[in-house]
């Protein structure tokens, strides 16, 4: 797979991007990720990226010129056209699903926005879909944009080693994961629970889905509303 990131700030996916299974993922050449300045994109002496919103109102809005020239130089990097996502407060939240299908791409072209937000002709021009990772506003779209690359590279085939399992992960079953304990078997007057310890492998795995349940009730009962909810 290869990621592009369109930013104002490639500085700040640096450090977030070189350690652990997204390095590992790198450097064993299952995903490559590589980041474009759309300021690099800019005309004129001041390289402006943004302009006054048209009808008034606080804040500025990304120009749509820099961004399409940005877009089109990355697109230009690799044979494939892949799909092109703006992360943004009003897109389709990202959910598990939701990267297990960015998962099966050749190819993504993210952008990253600042400011108030981007012009609409960015997303209409571009046929871009938007993508949230929350309701709650950030200054930028770059640590949404790490977010999707962080849940998105550890599904790849062969990113997580043997000791390692996306299959248990919270959300892959429509459920919060169940509780976990390792050594010691007492902490603090705390007991790791019998059950855990007794070897049986079927109610182990009973009572790690009825914890499952449990706090997926107790913290995430939206979880629970679909029709397909797992009993
Ligand atoms: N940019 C600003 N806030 C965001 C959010 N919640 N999700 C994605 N991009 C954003």
């Amino acid at each position: 797979m290869r990621i592009d990131v369109l930013t104002l700030f490639p500085e700040m996916f640096a450090s977030p991007l070189s350690f652990s299974i997204v390095k590992r993922a790198q450097e064993q050449g299952l995903v490559e990720i590589a980041l474009t300045n759309i300021r690099d994109f800019s005309i004129g002496d001041y390289r402006k990226v943004d302009d006054k919103p048209y009808g008034g109102g606080p804040g500025m809005v990304m120009m749509p010129g820099p961004v399409f020239d940005c877009h089109e130089h990355v697109t230009s990097l690799a044979p494939t056209k892949g799909r092109t996502i703006l992360l943004s407060p009003q897109g389709t939240p990202l959910t598990q699903a939701k990267a297990a299908e960015l998962s099966n791409e050749d190819r993504l072209i993210l952008i990253a926005g600042r400011y108030e937000g981007f012009d609409e002709r960015i997303r209409i021009g571009l046929g871009a879909e938007q993508l949230s990772i929350g309701d709650y506003v950030l200054n930028g779209g770059e640590l949404a944009a790490l977010v999707v690359i962080d849940a998105v590279v550890r599904l790849l085939p062969d990113a997580l080693g043997d000791d390692d399992s996306a299959k248990d992960d919270s959300f892959s079953d429509g459920l919060l994961e169940y509780p976990q304990y390792t050594r010691p078997e007492v902490f603090r007057d705390m007991k790791v629970p019998d059950i855990l310890l007794s070897g049986d492998h079927g109610k182990i795995a009973q009572w790690r889905r009825d914890q499952a349940l449990q706090r997926t009730r107790q913290h995430r009962p939206d979880l629970l509303d679909d029709s397909d909810t797992p009993q």
